[in-house]
C-alpha cells in the first residue's frame, strides 16, 4: 500500500467534490433561466462525476486510507452560459492533467488497479470536456441562434 497513491485518490476525490457542486449550481441556474436540455446534460455529467466520487473513495477505502469529504474550490455562480462552459473546461482540463500524472505514480508504484481506475476516469473526462468544447465552439459561432436550441 502506497500513502503516495492514497494522496493521489484523495486529491482525484477531491477535484471530483469540486465538479459536482460547480456542475449542480450550474443545472440549477440553466433550469431556472428555461435552458432545459443544456440543464439536463450538465445534470447528467454532475451524476458521472459523482460516481467518479464513490469509485475513488471505495479504493482509497480498500487500501486502508480515509476519503476526503471536502472539495478543492468553491463552486462560481451567476455566469454567462459561455462563462459557465469556459469553467467547466478548465476544471476538466485540470483532472484530465492530476489523472494522467496520477496513473503514471500508481504504476511505478506497481498499483495495477489504482492506474486502472485513473484510466477509467480519464476517458470519461476527456467526453466532458469534448462535450463542452464542442457547445462553447458553437456559442461562440452561432451565439443567441444557437443558445435557443439548448432551451427547453
Ligand atoms: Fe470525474
Ligand atoms: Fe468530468
Amino acid at each position: 500500500m502506497s500513502q503516495k497513491v492514497i494522496d493521489l485518490l484523495n486529491k482525484a476525490r477531491s477535484r471530483e467534490l469540486t465538479a459536482i457542486s460547480q456542475y449542480m449550481a450550474q443545472h440549477y441556474e440553466l433550469e431556472d433561466g428555461d435552458f432545459g436540455k443544456l440543464a439536463s446534460k450538465i445534470k447528467e455529467i454532475a451524476i458521472t462525476e459523482m460516481k467518479h466520487a464513490e469509485k475513488l473513495a471505495e479504493r482509497i477505502l480498500f487500501l486502508n486510507g480515509e476519503p476526503i469529504y471536502k472539495p478543492d474550490a468553491l463552486p462560481k455562480k451567476g455566469q454567462p452560459i459561455p462563462g459557465m462552459l469556459t469553467t467547466d473546461m478548465a476544471l476538466e482540463a485540470a483532472s484530465i492533467k492530476l489523472y494522467n500524472e496520477a496513473a503514471f505514480v500508481c504504476a511505478a508504484e506497481k498499483d495495477q488497479i489504482s492506474k486502472d481506475l485513473f484510466e477509467g476516469l480519464l476517458k470519461e473526462e476527456e467526453d466532458h470536456i469534448n462535450y463542452f468544447e464542442n457547445t462553447k465552439d458553437h456559442v461562440d459561432k452561432l451565439g443567441d441562434a444557437y443558445l435557443a436550441t439548448l432551451t427547453g
